[in-house]
């Protein structure tokens, strides 16, 4: 049966490998809709945040089909893939990646200045680029007086909600987070789940979202286990010659 919605991410026979001859993602089919909240998960060195900087296009799929927004991004130069991403994806990385010598604020409105899509979605909304970013780290509950601060003199949890704010502003058509929340607590995970729920909701924006915390997975529209796609990360199946040389009394 084929589905109307369109497709925000397709992977077809895609295969990378981070050293020649041991492949770490082999993926025959992958696909996810517009508006989906979907929870990734799989067992560590499964090849998560690996698969995630395929679909920002940090790195390149060897073999196989990436398509985000129904563009090619395999087929792009390095360049427009930086543009496409700065464009149309928010990411937050497992490491933040925080720019050390900018404040808390500096970091959120960052990727207005390189991702005119982004800057005209929230020229649409008539609020200030400042003023959208007080309201995202708000809501995180960071505090007011951290604003003009270097990122540096936050603490883990603190930096992982400048993160957060800044894969969110400017409403980009695909959120992409890899383990946003280990640093928060209870309270902060709540506040933070319900503004990247809300915000993606109000957008019919896609979510994809990397975790371990397995309490959250119920929240989220249907879960991807990685190591159940992916068959470069399967063990071998019991009658393989390899799981039998390995087999003892
Ligand atoms: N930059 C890199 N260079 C070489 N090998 C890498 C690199 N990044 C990851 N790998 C390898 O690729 C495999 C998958 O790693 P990846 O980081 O994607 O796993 P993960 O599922 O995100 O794990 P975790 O849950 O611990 O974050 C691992 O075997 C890892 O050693
Ligand atoms: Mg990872």
């Amino acid at each position: 049966m084929t589905d109307s919605r369109s497709h925000v991410i397709e992977l077809n026979a895609i295969e990378f490998s981070w050293k020649a001859g041991i492949p770490v993602l082999d993926i025959p089919e992958l696909t996810v809709f517009r508006g989906e909240k979907v929870f990734v998960r799989g067992p560590s060195g499964s090849g998560k945040t690996t698969l995630l900087g395929l679909l920002g296009g940090v790195i390149t799929a060897e073999r196989g089909q990436v398509k985000v927004l129904e563009n090619d991004i395999s087929r792009f130069s390095p360049v427009q893939r930086d543009l496409f991403r700065a464009d149309h994806i928010g990411f937050i990385f497992q490491m933040f990646n925080l720019i050390p010598y900018l404040s808390v604020i500096e970091n959120v409105t960052l990727p207005l200045s390189f991702a005119k899509q982004r800057k005209s979605n929230l020229a649409s909304m008539a609020d200030s680029e400042q003023d959208e970013a007080r309201r995202l780290l708000r809501h995180l509950e960071l505090d007011e007086s951290l604003l003009h601060r270097p990122v540096t003199e936050l603490s883990i949890g603190q930096q992982q909600r400048v993160a957060a704010a800044r894969a969110l502003i400017g409403k980009p058509d695909l959120i992409i987070a890899d383990e946003p929340t280990s640093a928060l607590d209870t309270d902060t995970r709540e506040a933070f789940i319900n503004l990247l729920f809300a915000e993606c909701e109000a957008a019919g924006n896609t979510l994809l979202f990397v975790s371990h915390d397995q309490s959250l997975e119920s929240l989220f529209d249907r879960s991807i286990v990685l190591n159940e796609i992916n068959r470069a990360s399967q063990p071998p199946s019991p009658a393989s010659p390899t799981s039998k040389a390995i087999e003892v009394d």
